[in-house]
């Protein structure tokens, strides 16, 4: 994934750009980033419908997403940017996901969700592979 993220980062024309590639366990990231008073002006999260970790902890996205963006709102810096989830995860409603930024993000700003699509080459129509939500001060 590291090295895929890699040669997104050149295709991006950002090779010549300050990026850490950091591989961990993003809740014991987040909270050793809470405890050092790290912050970010912005996040982008792309989390996985279902995972196991490696001492067998169950991720399952409807149970687990809302604590997840709640330790990461703890992160966020003073004056944020914007915060982005993106999910393919079937079944959730990109409300769902608006709602739990209205929740956990107590800030001034813009709330918007929707549907994240791909264009078909062979015809008009959008092919439907999932939700977004974001927050933008
Ligand atoms: C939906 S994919 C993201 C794909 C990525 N946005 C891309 O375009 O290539 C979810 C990613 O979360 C990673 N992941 C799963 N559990 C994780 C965890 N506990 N901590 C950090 N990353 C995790 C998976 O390895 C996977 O790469």
């Amino acid at each position: 994934m590291v090295t895929w993220a890699k040669e997104n980062v050149t295709s991006s024309g950002l090779a010549d750009k300050k990026v850490r590639y950091i591989v961990d366990d993003v809740v014991k990231f987040v909270n050793r980033e809470i405890r050092r008073g790290n912050t970010y002006d912005a996040i982008i999260m792309d989390p996985p419908s279902y995972g196991r970790g490696a001492k067998g902890e169950i991720w399952q996205f409807e149970n687990n997403i809302y604590d997840l963006v709640k330790i990461c709102t703890k992160v966020l810096s003073d004056n944020p940017l914007f915060f982005l989830i993106n999910s393919y995860t079937t079944g959730i409603s990109c409300k769902v996901l608006e709602n739990i930024l209205k929740l956990q993000i107590n800030k001034k700003g813009k709330f918007t969700s929707g549907e994240v699509g791909l264009p078909m080459s062979n015809s008009s129509l959008i092919l439907p592979c999932g939700i977004f939500a974001r927050w933008e001060s």
